[in-house]
């Protein structure tokens, strides 16, 4: 391994929890889970990535336990005592196989449309009615409404807990429900959870807040937020420096073990082109262990897949090492070089980088 590699492949503390190197499986849904439970491929195709030398995995979306929380077909949920046991399968395979791996807990919030299962009637739930700026389409949420889902949260985050994932990551990123909350174009609350920057993190905040107070200090407990949303990926939470940092502490303040930041592309500076990614400015400002992700290792990113453009090919990982090396964030996420590669990593740190099998759709529609 020379030098340059040390620091991608070298052991992370994460708030207490060993990783073996700084390669983590981003979080990506497989729509392979009939009535909620994972298909019995599930802990081969995570055992196979912990086997490829990821140090930890994070599992595709999987839905809180709340009937509004699924906008997909064929998601992952904790419901039921056969989900549960597979998610036991999972998790015993990627521990034997030396990785960490842990639960991402996501609600889609507006994304849902009428219709969708399990319950046709319930409609989607949002801050203010809202998906995007405009156009009143969706439920908007009780202040009573609010909290039971915290406790939903809390609740999912426990029995995650008693599966034995190491931690969940509550998904608050992508324009879904919990970043619903965060935009200001479509949280229009008049009470605490809209308004100021503090009000619509206060979900985030609250949701953080009780799940830390019901699991154990070892169990780790982050968020994955991005600037970015499905529906305007020019959207920002703020593009307010100090606004950013106050954002950053609030959920740090709320007790979370690390920040996890969606970019598009992972070199982009957040302020200007030369600077620190949003991962890097969460850093600087809470000095949180933080997760980086967006198209590495390969030349598209990961919404061409959506458009058409979805064949890819492998690039180098100069500039990533570069970033990693000055500690501007402390672990990085792959996607779909994982999906095509499931020996990504060791295939990185054996320096045969020539040999990483290249990404394109037919690894989403067939999941090796
Ligand atoms: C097929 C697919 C499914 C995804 N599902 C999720 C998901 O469940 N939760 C999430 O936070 N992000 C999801 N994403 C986004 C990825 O976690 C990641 O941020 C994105 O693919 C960029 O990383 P990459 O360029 O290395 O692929 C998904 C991406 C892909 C390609």
């Amino acid at each position: 391994m020379n030098d340059q590699k040390n620091t991608l492949f070298s052991a992370y503390n994460l708030n207490g929890l060993n990783l073996r190197n700084r390669v983590v499986m981003a979080p990506m849904t497989r729509n392979f889970s009939p009535n909620g439970i994972p298909k019995d491929y599930a802990p081969t195709y995570y055992a196979r990535r912990a086997q490829g030398g990821v140090g930890l995995i994070l599992t595709e979306g999987v839905e809180v336990s709340h009937r509004a929380a699924s906008g997909y077909p064929n998601c992952p949920n904790l419901e039921t005592d056969e989900a549960k046991k597979m998610w036991e399968k999972v998790v015993t395979e990627v521990h034997k196989n030396n990785s960490s791996i842990f639960c991402q807990l996501w609600h889609v919030g507006g994304i849902r449309k009428p219709g969708m299962p399990p319950i046709p009637e319930v409609p989607g739930f949002t801050p203010s009615g809202y998906v995007v700026p405009g156009k009143k389409v969706a439920h908007e949420m009780t202040h009573e409404e609010i909290k039971e889902l915290i406790e939903v949260y809390a609740e999912d985050a426990k029995i995650c807990e008693e599966i034995g994932f190491d931690g969940v990551e509550i998904h608050g990123a992508h324009g879904y429900l919990i970043d619903q909350f965060f935009w200001d174009q479509i949280n229009l609350r008049t009470d605490e959870y809209g308004g100021s920057i503090e009000n619509r993190s206060k979900l985030a905040k609250e949701i953080l807040e009780a799940s830390q107070k019901i699991t154990s200090d070892s169990f780790k407990i982050g968020i994955r937020v991005s600037q970015w949303k499905q529906q305007d990926y020019e959207a920002k939470i703020t593009s307010d420096a100090e606004e950013l940092n106050k954002f950053f502490n609030i959920l740090k303040d709320a007790g979370a073990d690390f920040i996890h930041c969606s970019n598009r592309r992972f070199w982009e500076g957040e302020f200007n082109t030369k600077g620190l990614n949003l991962a890097g400015v969460a850093k600087e400002a809470t000095g949180l262990p933080t997760i980086s992700v967006g198209s590495v290792g390969l030349d598209k990113d990961f919404i061409k897949l959506y458009s058409g453009d979805h064949k890819t090919q492998t690039v180098d990982l100069n500039i990533l090492h570069e970033k990693l090396n000055k500690s501007e964030f402390d672990l990085i996420a792959v996607g779909r070089a994982l999906l095509s590669d499931p020996d990504w990593a060791n295939k990185v740190q054996d320096g045969k980088e020539d040999q990483i099998v290249p990404f394109d759709k037919s690894f989403v529609e067939n999941y090796v």
